[in-house]
């Protein structure tokens, strides 16, 4: 059965995988790195930013971004990731991916994702792989569900600014990646981890095709 490792709280799961990434980025070997946006991350990206790691060898790769609103719009992925990672670590703009249409080759390409971090949605959903999403899929444009649009409109002034579409990489393109962490805080992410890592594999909750990942860790704190 799948570990999920309870952290003492918000501050100490955040520096706790900022430092197992950032342990990555010491060793100095090119690193392609799955970043997630939300909530969930943003300790992490705080802890990380300040402790002067060299980041010349690392690529990040976002798990998706709306469809529908600009790169610049407050809640844009782009924006959320220069706000809290790129402004601060001088990666070279082409060493930032973000999804298109051949995004799976393009990981590809450059090696394929060495770590990808997740955020988990209260339906199950990682990255935006909507509950039945399938197991194979890869990076494509994707309706968000009502329960992700109202769980989302917490960042938009109202609901009906939430953008109702997204590209994020599929299943697949994550399930590819060779480590995988997952992160979830509050309680009612810790129930549906639950399902996801100790349920049925079933394309009804996305993530509990990581049970068929070999190497995943999974922190969760309240
Ligand atoms: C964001 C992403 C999503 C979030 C998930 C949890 O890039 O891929 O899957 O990780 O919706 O969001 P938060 O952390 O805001 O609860």
């Amino acid at each position: 059965m799948i570990t999920i490792e309870y952290l003492k709280n918000y501050d100490e799961m955040s520096q706790y995988v900022a430092t197992l990434v950032g342990k990555l980025i010491d060793v100095g070997t090119p690193l392609n790195l799955g970043t997630p946006t939300g909530g969930t991350p943003i300790g992490m990206y705080k802890k990380l930013v300040n402790t002067g790691l060299n980041w010349n060898n690392v690529h990040t790769f976002n798990l998706d971004e709306y469809v529908g609103i600009d790169k610049k719009h407050p809640q844009s992925y782009h924006k959320f990731m220069w706000d809290n990672l790129h402004a601060y670590v001088g990666l070279n703009p082409y060493k930032i991916h973000f999804p298109h249409l051949e995004y799976d080759m393009e990981i590809e390409a450059l090696g394929g994702l060495d770590l990808t971090i997740l955020g988990i949605g209260t339906n199950g959903h990682i990255a935006f792989n909507e509950p039945g999403s399938s197991f194979s899929s890869v990076t494509r444009i994707v309706n968000l569900s009502q329960q992700t649009i109202m769980d989302n409109s917490r960042f938009f002034d109202s609901i009906n600014q939430v953008p109702t579409q997204a590209i994020t990489m599929g299943l697949h393109t994550i399930m590819k990646s060779r480590q995988v962490i997952l992160m979830g805080q509050g309680e009612k992410k810790l129930d549906i981890l639950k399902r996801a890592l100790w349920g049925m594999v079933t394309e009804d909750i996305p993530a509990s095709i990581l049970q068929y990942h070999p190497n995943l860790r999974v922190f969760y704190c309240d």
